[in-house]
């Protein structure tokens, strides 16, 4: 009890100075006092939910992108437990955030943790993910990331075209146990096909990505309630898709593809074909997003903004927290300023925190 009323207080404090609401504090504390020795829990009103998902965003140490917190647009569904219900909103945020191309950095929160009473959660890493299947040997098609997530919706009878890039169904955890599952529908998956700018030689791996990288498996804490059911999204920075995605060793591997396919020399590692290859993949993603008119930030850009972000947190007086390894890009990242600072990587509240996944590698339900 005095535990979550000083989680409270603190939030409480920070969240109405910050709005200018310091007259509320008293009062609002009383009530929420009251409310947490009836029932060991408070509600937050729509304005401390939104501006506390704000500080989340503004906390998250390991985001580049976090200039933009104060832009989010927090979407209330803490009342939605019905099925159809959390499939709707959960379609409704992706359409909403994807806004025809100029995403919107948006957060759904669904119900919090209440004791014995157990949310809704969903098993998705994010809204928009495709599928990976494990062929006969150790081949695998489609996203190696995905593999225990595929296997769980196969066994829940949904079955994928064994494409490259077969978008996997949303599956939810109703309260009470319940696991459903429900395809997105096509036309609502916003997805750019990547083609070079000024070669059609990386045509033939027919490559594509979503646009909207939301993700669905992450708590978020304020005031010491827990929201363990709370997509969110921003916009991506190409290197994610380029650089890691398409890139890693242990997701699309396509380095060894793209050089093969732009005559690089792979008979020695000086010949740097990695490196070329990476580059011509990256440029790929960021001019094929931009041609369709989809919102993505390269690293460069995005470092400059999170400069702009020092600067304005430092002026307001905040303590400036980051996990320095996710800041610095993993393409190029001594051409960033980031890569030659120091960043303190204290966990300040409200954050996004991981949880435990609902199933297990062989895609059974824990
Ligand atoms: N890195 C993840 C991906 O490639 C997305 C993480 C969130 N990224 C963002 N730009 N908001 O799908």
């Amino acid at each position: 009890m005095t535990k979550l009323f000083n989680k409270a207080k603190a939030f409480v404090h920070t969240c109405y100075q910050e709005l200018g609401m310091e007259d509320k504090i008293e009062e609002r504390l009383a009530v929420i006092k009251q409310e947490i020795e009836a029932t060991d829990f408070y509600e937050h009103t729509f304005i401390e939910l939104e501006h506390g998902a704000k500080m989340a965003w503004r906390n998250a140490n390991k985001c580049i992108g976090r200039l933009f917190w104060q832009t989010l647009t927090v979407r209330d569904a803490r009342l939605c437990t019905d099925e159809e219900g959390i499939f709707d909103e959960l379609r409704t945020h992706l359409r909403l955030a994807t806004n025809g191309g100029k995403i919107k950095p948006m957060m759904t929160f669904f119900a919090p943790r209440k004791q014995g009473k157990e949310p809704v959660r969903v098993l998705n890493h994010q809204l928009v993910r495709y599928a990976g299947y494990e062929e006969e040997g150790t081949r695998i098609i489609g996203d190696p990331a995905s593999l225990a997530l595929t296997k769980l919706c196969e066994s829940l009878g949904w079955q994928g075209e064994q494409s490259a890039f077969d978008v996997l169904p949303l599956v939810i955890k109703l309260p009470g146990g319940r696991v459903k599952w429900r395809d997105l529908p096509k036309n609502e998956v916003l997805r750019v096909p990547i083609r070079h700018p000024d070669t059609d030689k990386l045509d033939n791996l027919q490559l594509e990505w979503y646009a909207v990288p939301a993700i669905t498996d992450m708590m978020v804490e304020i005031g010491g309630i827990e929201y363990p059911t709370v997509p969110f999204n921003g916009w991506y920075m190409g290197t994610e898709i380029g650089a890691r995605n398409f890139a890693d060793e242990k997701r699309y591997d396509l380095l060894p593809q793209v050089a093969k396919a732009l005559d690089l020399d792979k008979t020695k590692t000086s010949s740097l074909w990695k490196d070329k290859a990476l580059v011509e993949l990256n440029r790929a993603v960021l001019y094929s997003f931009q041609q369709k008119g989809v919102s993505i930030v390269d690293h460069h850009t995005a470092a400059e903004q999170f400069k702009q972000f020092e600067k304005r947190e430092k002026a307001s007086g905040r303590p400036l927290t980051g996990t320095w390894s996710w800041l610095i890009p993993p393409m190029s990242p001594a051409a960033t300023h980031i890569f030659h600072q120091n960043y303190q990587d204290e966990l300040l509240s409200p954050n996004f925190h991981y949880q435990e996944r609902l199933f297990q590698e062989n895609g059974c339900l824990k």
